[in-house]
């Protein structure tokens, strides 16, 4: 009979659980009761901590999407930037916990934080450099194969190629949505034209909205607009 209470695995912690997700290292990654100024200070590092984490995923899935499509393996990238996208959706909905945090209670925390921002976030930097590398192997593939991206669209077929498309799109458009929820929570808690802890403008986030890091999986929907039976402009006439 196999005896399930022995702890089998080498390494720190009490058993095979802890060893294997190392949570004493990761639980002592959080300031202490004594050292904090305010006990909401836990729930600002969770928030911003788990974010590295789920970023760390989306990031690591975005790399293996970039090199399946550089070997043409179309739905497996496809599947892979789905859990880039829903790595996105959980680290918009975990802002909601922002919610509990007081705007006057924030003000003690702000103290602690030095010039410390998440605009120097390791997970948001990595989905830039990330992004760079998907969408270069994403208009190269285009390219090579010959692909129009109106034609895509407008062919109306369920090819792995539009289905890529989808998912890059989702992607970035889930990037966007998190960047919303952001700003609007930046402003609930510290208002409008004042800056951050890094000097930045709160207003500058709204900007940052609008960013696209696949700008010609945008502009082939403007593009199918003016063109479409309600446009301006006929197909054929890219003038
Ligand atoms: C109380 C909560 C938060 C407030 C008040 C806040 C405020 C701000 C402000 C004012 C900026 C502009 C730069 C500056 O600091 O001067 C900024 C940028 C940024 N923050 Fe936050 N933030 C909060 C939570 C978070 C969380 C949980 C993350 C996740 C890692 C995050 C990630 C970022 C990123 C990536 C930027 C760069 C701008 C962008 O890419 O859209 N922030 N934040």
């Amino acid at each position: 009979m196999k005896d399930y209470s022995e702890q089998i695995l080498s390494g720190e912690g009490e058993n095979d659980y802890t060893r294997y997700m190392r949570t004493d290292a990761l639980l002592s990654l959080q300031r202490l009761p004594e050292e904090s100024v305010h006990r909401d200070e836990l729930l600002f590092q969770v928030v911003h901590q788990s974010t590295e984490l789920w970023l760390k995923l989306a990031c690591s899935e975005v790399a293996e999407a970039t090199a399946r499509i550089e070997s043409g393996e179309l739905d497996t990238a496809t599947r892979l930037l789905g859990r880039a996208a829903l790595g996105a959706q959980l680290v918009t909905q975990q802002l909601e916990m922002m919610r509990h945090l007081s705007p006057w209670d924030f003000q003690t925390i702000r103290t602690v934080l030095g010039h410390g921002s998440g605009a120097d976030s390791p997970g948001w930097r990595s989905v830039r450099a990330s992004n760079r590398l998907v969408g270069a192997a994403f208009l190269k593939l285009v390219a090579d194969r010959g692909v129009d991206l109106a034609e895509l669209y407008r062919s109306g077929e369920d090819t792995a190629e539009f289905r890529l498309a989808e998912a890059m799109i989702e992607w970035d458009e889930r990037i966007s949505i998190w960047r919303v929820q952001h700003f609007k929570m930046t402003t609930r808690i510290i208002g409008h034209e004042v800056v951050g802890t890094q000097g930045t403008p709160v207003d500058v986030l709204a900007k940052l909205i609008s960013h696209k890091h696949f700008p010609e999986l945008w502009a082939v929907r403007t593009e199918l607009t003016e063109t479409g039976p309600m446009g301006e402009r006929p197909v054929g006439d890219r003038s």
